[in-house]
């Protein structure tokens, strides 16, 4: 699997479409898999969605909620679910237009529409449409990408069916690779010292090339969206992820609200694919390939400086219920070195979930160790996470973390900066499974998530400090049990 798709929730489904290759475990075939939650953790596999077919291959997109059947799909009494995704013609052909399907059953089957495409330009690149019910306006809007031209569009429509250019955002980047997967999403900026509450649009877009990781990964804009065009400052961005692993994120449309869960109450909530295209094929996972990243629960927060506000993504809350303690470590000074620390370690299920307190020697660096390799095989493996206090900056190095592909910056050292808090506390949290690790900040504001693939038996768990003394005022390593 790569990308999500058609993320919407419906009569108290989440739903989570996915590129799928229903032939073999790498790219190919792309079609929409398709899973089902009601929590947004627990998910339940259905059978495929939207298979390719001679002539198209499904490529990423967007599903909405048809509630007044402005396309003409639902009979009386019915609700459409519309998808609009991306057809990639199949080779050699060298075209993407932008298509519908539709379905009458909360999601289980899909007819493609008759009138496909409902929007070509004749482009080789054009795709992943996401749309969205504009209320001003009363309207649907797409945002699709231009991938070559790193350029976003902007179309509207009252049926799904027709749809008109309004206007274009980007290129920004000198050097950016192509623009994939963009989203449109408005989330309220807090009120602060006077200042009012307003609506901020954050525009995202994933870049193949010339993200902060050396690799690929996404930027969100913090702008305004008028009904037609998109605009925002130039320095109003910010990477959502300082890893190498988190790509062609999307939302969910249609969140229940007061209808729903409260403590899934957000204004947006996204995944993203936890992986990399670079060398998403080569990992040596099985029985699958790619993995989603978990579920974000996203909000603004206001912050000094030029931009002004920053986007919060918290995990969704209902992990903290899945904790089984395995390990309180009780206050500690962390001596210049490393030390493991003895412990029964995650046993057969490798999904924790880590709760970190740290005050780092003021010119140096200190962390933990994880997924240490036995002792046997010299503790070489291992994955560092920790704080430099020096560039003042989260990282994650797994340059010996296990398996290693071709592509040689993925064994490197990631920076995420991140100030030290004003009490000289950091407070991390760690979200781990079999090959990955989500590393954020506990308040949310600071994400670096990576695939890792240690051997089997690297199962350890270490304390290091750099350049002096560290603190380690609190970890707790809980098992998430499914
Ligand atoms: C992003 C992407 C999309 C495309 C899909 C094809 O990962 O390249 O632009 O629609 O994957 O699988």
């Amino acid at each position: 699997m790569n990308d999500p798709n058609g993320l919407v929730w419906f009569d108290g489904e989440y739903h989570l479409f996915f590129q799928f290759n229903p032939h073999g475990d790498v790219w190919g075939h792309m079609s929409w898999g398709h899973a089902v939650s009601t929590d947004l953790i627990h998910w339940q596999e259905l059978p495929l969605a939207i298979p390719e077919d001679p002539d198209y291959m499904i490529f990423s997109g967007s599903i909405v909620v048809d509630k007044d059947n402005t396309a003409g799909f639902a009979g009386p009494g019915q609700t459409a679910l519309v998808a609009i995704y991306t057809g990639a013609a199949q080779a050699p052909r060298s075209l993407q237009n932008q298509q519908l399907a539709f379905s009458l059953d909360r999601g289980r089957t899909w007819v493609k529409y008759a009138g496909n495409p409902v929007l070509d330009i004749g482009a080789a690149s054009f795709r992943d449409p996401k749309v969205f019910w504009h209320a001003p306006s009363a309207r649907w809007i797409m945002v699709v990408v231009l991938s070559e031209l790193r350029r976003a569009r902007f179309y509207a429509s009252s049926d799904l069916r027709h749809w008109r250019h309004l206007s274009d955002f980007g290129p920004t980047h000198d050097g950016d690779g192509i623009w994939e997967c963009p989203d449109l999403i408005p989330l309220t900026l807090p009120a602060q010292d006077g200042a009012a509450a307003r609506t901020v649009w954050m525009f995202k877009v994933d870049v193949f090339e010339n993200h902060v990781a050396g690799s690929s990964g996404a930027r969100v804009y913090f702008g305004d969206f008028d009904g037609n065009a998109f605009h925002a400052p130039a320095h109003a961005w910010q990477w959502v992820d300082w890893g190498m692993d988190f790509y062609a994120s999307a939302s969910w449309s249609n969140l229940p609200g007061a209808d729903g869960d409260p403590a899934l109450a957000a204004e947006a909530i996204w995944l993203g694919w936890l992986d990399n295209h670079v060398y998403a094929k080569e990992l040596p996972t099985a029985p699958w390939r790619g993995q989603m990243s978990l579920p974000r629960m996203l909000s603004l927060c206001r912050t000094e400086g030029p931009v002004g506000m920053a986007l919060v993504q918290q995990p969704v809350p209902g992990l903290r219920a899945l904790r089984q303690p395995l390990l309180t470590q009780a206050a500690c000074v962390i001596a210049s070195g490393e030390r493991l620390i003895d412990w029964p370690g995650p046993g057969e299920h490798r999904a924790l979930d880590i709760e970190v307190e740290l005050i780092p020697p003021p010119q140096g660096s200190c962390g933990l160790l994880l997924r240490v390799g036995r002792p046997e095989a010299g503790l070489s493996e291992r994955t560092v996470v920790g704080y430099d206090a020096v560039r003042g900056a989260l990282f994650l190095d797994r340059s010996a973390s296990g398996f290693l592909p071709a592509f040689a910056p993925y064994a490197g050292r990631r920076h995420a900066p991140w100030p030290l808090p004003a009490d000289g506390v950091v407070r991390l949290r760690l979200l781990l499974d079999s090959s990955s690790i989500e590393l954020l900040s506990l308040d949310g504001s600071c994400w670096l998530s990576e695939r890792i693939v240690p051997g089997a038996g690297s199962l350890g768990l270490g304390l290091w400090s750099e350049q002096g003394e560290a603190v380690l005022q609190r970890l707790q390593v809980y098992r998430l049990d499914a």
